[in-house]
């Protein structure tokens, strides 16, 4: 049986003199695996076939927020190919990942090397990407990736639909439709649907540009079209006004989600102003309910946007969000942002947004029979 174990600084001479033979085209120095290692900056890993020879490596690099775990470099010594060592590494690798609730495995393949590209295309990696004259020989790279988890289909049938936005201020409204979809409430024309439901909705500010949609708005919204709505925002009264310094502007944000509150409570719609727990979230979810949550996209790309994602399952390990927006992690296919995996600690940091971490989440059901 191949031994896998971390590499050492011994390791060095034999894994430098790998990758010369492995990637003439583009070497890494021994310098620099002497740092991976040292420094920890990497994870090296080694696969040995005995005792004495060093037959294969890897090496991975984790980026946190975008849940990417990059295969940084990926060899197995030449005369000892085709004997299922490459596959026993990488499933390792995978593995690696997968215990780090990584959520993608992605790796740059030399355009060029047939053999390479089918030993990681039978093995569920994609291609995503194209890099012109990446390597030192300016050769071309294909970008490869796999998704290492899934929402498990088998434990709840994957249901509620997606759609993505069609404009940058309707993550709110598409994320409500989406809702719509589920419970079987249908609307005349898609288009127009999503930009009614921002006209209802919207704060009219809110940071540049126009105005997102507000909980009170998109509540009222939801309650007119016939879904069973609850409420929970971590403060009272109208929200997000720290977005817009002209008071003017705060003004009018005022007055138009009073209009809403007053209106959510005279249709009776229950608001409750406190946090919005995940034992909350398990238990709405398994009543067959749907939460659309206010998250910050700080977690995924590093800007401080606020943005509507829907909540349609949670596990032990993640929340499973069906995300409107193409650009929040701009690399996925819309299959992947239908149930895409969150891991609870990620969601937990990025549910909130703004200075004082507003939380806001909209509980939304099927009104009980006897109220038609
Ligand atoms: C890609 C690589 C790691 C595969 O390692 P390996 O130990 O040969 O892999 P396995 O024995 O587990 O699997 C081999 C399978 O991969 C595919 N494959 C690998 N090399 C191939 C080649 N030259 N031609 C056709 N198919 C090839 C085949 O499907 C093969 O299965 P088969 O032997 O039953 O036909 C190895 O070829 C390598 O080190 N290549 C150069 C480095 C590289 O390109 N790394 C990736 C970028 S970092």
């Amino acid at each position: 049986m191949p031994h896998i174990r971390l590499a050492t600084l011994d390791d060095v001479p034999a894994l430098a003199a790998l990758e010369a033979k492995s990637f003439p085209y583009d070497a890494m120095s021994a310098r620099s695996f002497r740092r991976f290692i040292k420094l920890g900056e990497a994870e090296v890993w080694v696969l040995q076939s005995d005792a004495s020879m060093l037959t294969g490596y890897a090496i991975m690099l984790y980026r946190q927020a975008t849940k990417l775990a990059r295969l940084y470099s990926f060899a197995i010594n030449h005369p000892q190919r085709r004997q299922g060592f490459g596959s026993q590494l990488l499933k390792h690798m995978e593995q690696l990942a997968q215990d780090e609730h990584s959520l993608f495995m992605r790796l740059e393949v030399k355009a060029d090397d047939a053999g390479a590209l089918k030993f990681f295309h039978h093995r569920g990696y994609q291609d995503v990407g194209l890099k012109t004259e990446f390597f030192d020989d300016h050769s071309d790279a294909l970008v490869l990736q796999k998704q290492l988890h899934f929402f498990d289909s088998e434990r709840t049938p994957r249901q509620v639909p997606y759609l993505t936005q069609t404009t940058p201020f309707t993550c709110g409204p598409t994320s409500l439709m989406m809702a719509l979809n589920y419970f079987g409430i249908e609307y005349a024309n898609r288009e127009h649907e999503e930009l009614e439901l921002w006209r209802e909705s919207t704060t009219i500010y809110m940071t540049s540009g126009h105005g997102g949609c507000g909980p009170h708005g998109l509540a009222r919204a939801a309650h007119k079209r016939g879904l069973d709505v609850e409420l929970w925002v971590s403060e009272s009264g109208p929200v997000l006004l720290d977005s817009v310094r002209n008071a003017d502007k705060r003004k009018v944000m005022t007055r138009i989600q009073e209009s809403d509150i007053a209106a959510l409570e005279l249709a009776g719609v229950p608001m409750h102003v406190g946090d919005y727990y995940a034992t909350q979230l398990e238990q709405d979810l398994a009543d067959d309910k749907l939460v659309i949550a206010l998250i910050s996209t700080y977690q995924f790309d590093q800007f401080k946007a606020p943005h509507w994602v829907l909540l349609t399952a949670i596990d032990d390990d993640f929340v499973y969000i069906n995300d409107p927006d193409e650009d929040t992690v701009p690399w996925q296919s819309s299959a992947v942002r239908q149930y895409l995996p969150i891991p609870r600690e990620t969601f937990s940091r990025a549910f909130g947004y703004g200075s004082k971490r507003l939380r806001a989440a909209l509980v939304l059901g099927r009104k009980p029979i006897n109220e038609f």
